[in-house]
């Protein structure tokens, strides 16, 4: 019988690596609590169950496993590390096992972890109530990031130095908290990074290097919202050897065994530090798109394999390229869309691969405050990481999406 695999959660930046399991000859089972998740369309056994919930899941994929085996279960662009660990264990599949689950999904538990294996990190504290968060700022100065302890998508992460009204700044980031908390963390200037890593025989190998884009700090503050990215690196071979390294020993420090790390990295003053690691593929066409384009990796067919109990040789994630690949998103000024123009013509931008514009007209855009509220995106490649900027960009400057301001109330103004 085909070997089947489980993809908990279904959504659009998902669709990518539930066609490769098919194209790779799999059973693909998706689950999903949105009845109109994409991937569930996509999908030869679809089951309706949050990802948020792990006991749903797990009824779910039983019911499933009834009739069929499950061979593996993995999560991608949707970080629920602590749901694929239970389908694991309870279908005694390859997994991270539930206690580095839990680690990957809480950013202090994670930063306590790492600290206390004298990993480097940005000083980090809870701030169970406005009076606390006070005394810290009264501490250490401003220069801090306030963030939900178990949030993601940059949900309710917010620069205090950009920001007056702290009890807002507060309660923003508490509701983005499932479990109620906060937490405060220096922030650490310097060049961000994007990793992506498979741990085989007990080691982390990192072929994703990207250097994150953030030219809008200022536009968006006090939120902290990517531009998307570009490949190669533009860091020198020493810092990324320090990158990989860092990798490895974070993902050890939380007990993480197997499967995929992406990780957030700042490199401050000239050393790598961890703004956290992800226990799954990441989000925004990173492992499908970016990485196999630039390096030759084939990163998400080797992490679906891996789930599925296959040995996955390290020099499978050595790259073979160094091609350039850029991706920079979509925005708008708020209000409701009137038009879209230039889709054409940014496609048609050589080196342009992927162009998606997830609003239309009539559709209202809100101010943004997190990753999931951006537009659309573009990705392009080229022989270089300076070709395929040029062509994103580019590919970006033809496109407008107009919009008009609305009424106080929220309403469109007539
Ligand atoms: N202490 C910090 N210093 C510098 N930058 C930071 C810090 N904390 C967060 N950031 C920036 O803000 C981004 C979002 O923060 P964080 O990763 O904690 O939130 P998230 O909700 O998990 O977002 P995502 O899902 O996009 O990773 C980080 O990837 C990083 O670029
Ligand atoms: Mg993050």
């Amino acid at each position: 019988m085909q070997r089947c695999v489980l993809f908990v959660g279904g959504g659009l930046e998902t669709l990518p690596g539930l066609e490769l399991a098919k194209a790779m000859g799999l059973a693909v089972a998706v689950s999903d609590g949105n009845p109109a998740a994409p991937g569930l369309a996509l999908a030869d056994h679809p089951l309706v169950a949050s990802t948020y919930d792990p006991a749903a899941t797990v009824t779910a994929a039983r019911a499933l496993a009834g009739r069929r085996p499950i061979d593996g279960v993995l999560c991608l662009a949707v970080d629920v590390p602590h749901t694929v660990a239970a389908v694991a264990e309870a279908l005694g599949l390859p997994g991270i096992g539930a206690q580095a689950a839990r680690l990957a999904m809480d950013k202090l538990a994670m930063k306590a972890r790492l600290a206390a294996r004298g990993l480097p990190v940005p000083f980090f504290a809870p701030v169970p109530d406005v009076p606390a968060l006070l005394a810290i700022v009264a501490r250490r100065g401003r220069d801090l990031v306030l963030k939900p302890v178990d949030s993601r998508g940059a949900r309710g992460v917010q620069r205090l130095a950009r920001l007056d009204d702290l009890g807002a700044a507060f309660a923003e980031a508490l509701r983005h908290s499932p479990t109620g908390r906060v937490m405060v963390e220096q922030f650490l200037g310097g060049p961000q990074l994007s990793t992506e890593s498979l741990v085989v025989e007990g080691v982390a190998v990192t072929p994703g290097f990207s250097d994150r884009n953030y030219e809008y700090l200022d536009r968006f503050a006090p939120f902290i919202i990517e531009n998307g990215g570009e490949l190669p690196t533009r860091l020198p071979p020493d810092t990324v050897a320090a990158v990989a390294d860092l990798v490895d020993r974070a993902a050890r420090a939380l007990g993480i065994g197997r499967g995929v790390v992406k990780g957030d990295i700042v490199i401050h003053q000239g050393e790598p530090f961890v703004i956290e690691l992800a226990a799954r593929l990441s989000g925004g066409y990173f492992c499908s798109h970016e990485i196999p384009r630039s390096t030759g990796v084939d990163l998400l067919g080797a992490a679906i394999r891996q789930c599925l109990g296959e040995a996955v040789p390290a020099a499978e994630l050595a790259p073979r390229l160094a091609r350039g690949v850029a991706q920079r998103w979509l925005f708008a000024d708020p209000g409701v869309v009137t038009a879209v123009e230039g889709l054409a013509a940014a496609r048609a931008v050589p080196g342009v691969f992927h162009l998606e514009l997830r609003a239309g007209p009539g559709d209202v855009v809100a101010p943004i405050n997190c990753h999931p509220a951006r537009l659309g995106v573009v990705m392009a490649e080229a022989d270089t990481r300076e070709g395929a900027v040029a062509a994103a960009e580019a590919a970006v400057a033809t496109i407008a999406v107009k919009t008009r301001p609305l009424g106080p109330a929220g309403a469109p103004h007539g």
